[in-house]
C-alpha cells in the first residue's frame, strides 16, 4: 500500500474539473485518504517547489499555485504514485498520453491541471507539507477486495 499527495491547481479549480478529476483517480481504485480545499500560502508553495528554486519557472510557478483555491488529496492504494502518475500524463500535456488528464484537459506545462508526487520519498515529504496526521483516515471500502488480489 502506498500514499501519494495530489493537487488539483488553480486552473483546475477555476475550470471547474475538480469532481472530473476525482473520478478519474476514484475509478482507477485509489482510495481517498485526506481531501481539503485551500489556498496555498506562499512559504509552504516555496517549501513544496524548493527543488526547482532558481530554475526560469520557479518564481511563476510559486505565484501560480498560490494564486487562488487548490484542492488537495492523500490518495492511497497499490503502486498508488506510479497510477497516479499514468492517470494525470506526463508533465507537458502536450506529451501527456491520450486519455490522461492533462492531455485531455491541458494544453500548456504552466497550466497543467494536477500535480502528483514523483517517489516515495517525495510522496511521504509533501503529504506532510499539506497533511497532520490526523487529517488522513485509513479505512477500507468493500470494492478494496477487487482491485488487488
Ligand atoms: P508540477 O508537477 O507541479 O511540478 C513543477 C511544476 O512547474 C510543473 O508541474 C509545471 O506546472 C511547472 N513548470 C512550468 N514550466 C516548467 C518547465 N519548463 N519544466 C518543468 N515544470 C515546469
Amino acid at each position: 500500500m502506498e500514499r501519494t499527495l495530489i493537487i488539483i491547481k488553480p486552473d483546475g479549480v477555476q475550470r471547474g474539473l475538480v469532481g472530473e478529476v476525482i473520478k478519474r483517480f476514484e475509478q482507477r481504485g485509489l482510495r481517498i485518504a485526506g481531501l481539503k480545499l485551500m489556498q496555498i500560502p506562499r512559504e509552504l508553495a516555496e517549501e513544496h517547489y524548493a527543488e526547482h528554486k532558481g530554475k526560469s519557472f520557479y518564481e511563476s510557478t510559486v505565484n501560480y499555485i498560490t494564486s487562488a483555491p487548490v484542492v488537495v488529496m492523500c490518495l492511497e492504494g497499490p503502486n498508488a504514485i506510479a497510477a497516479a502518475r499514468q492517470t494525470m500524463g506526463a508533465t507537458r500535456p502536450t506529451e501527456a498520453a491520450p486519455g490522461s488528464i492533462r492531455a485531455d484537459f491541458g494544453l500548456d506545462i504552466s497550466r497543467n491541471i494536477v500535480h502528483g508526487s514523483d517517489s516515495p520519498a517525495t510522496a511521504e515529504r509533501e503529504i506532510a507539507l499539506y497533511f497532520k496526521p490526523e487529517e488522513l483516515i485509513s479505512y477500507q471500502r468493500s470494492s478494496d477486495v477487487w482491485l488487488k488480489e
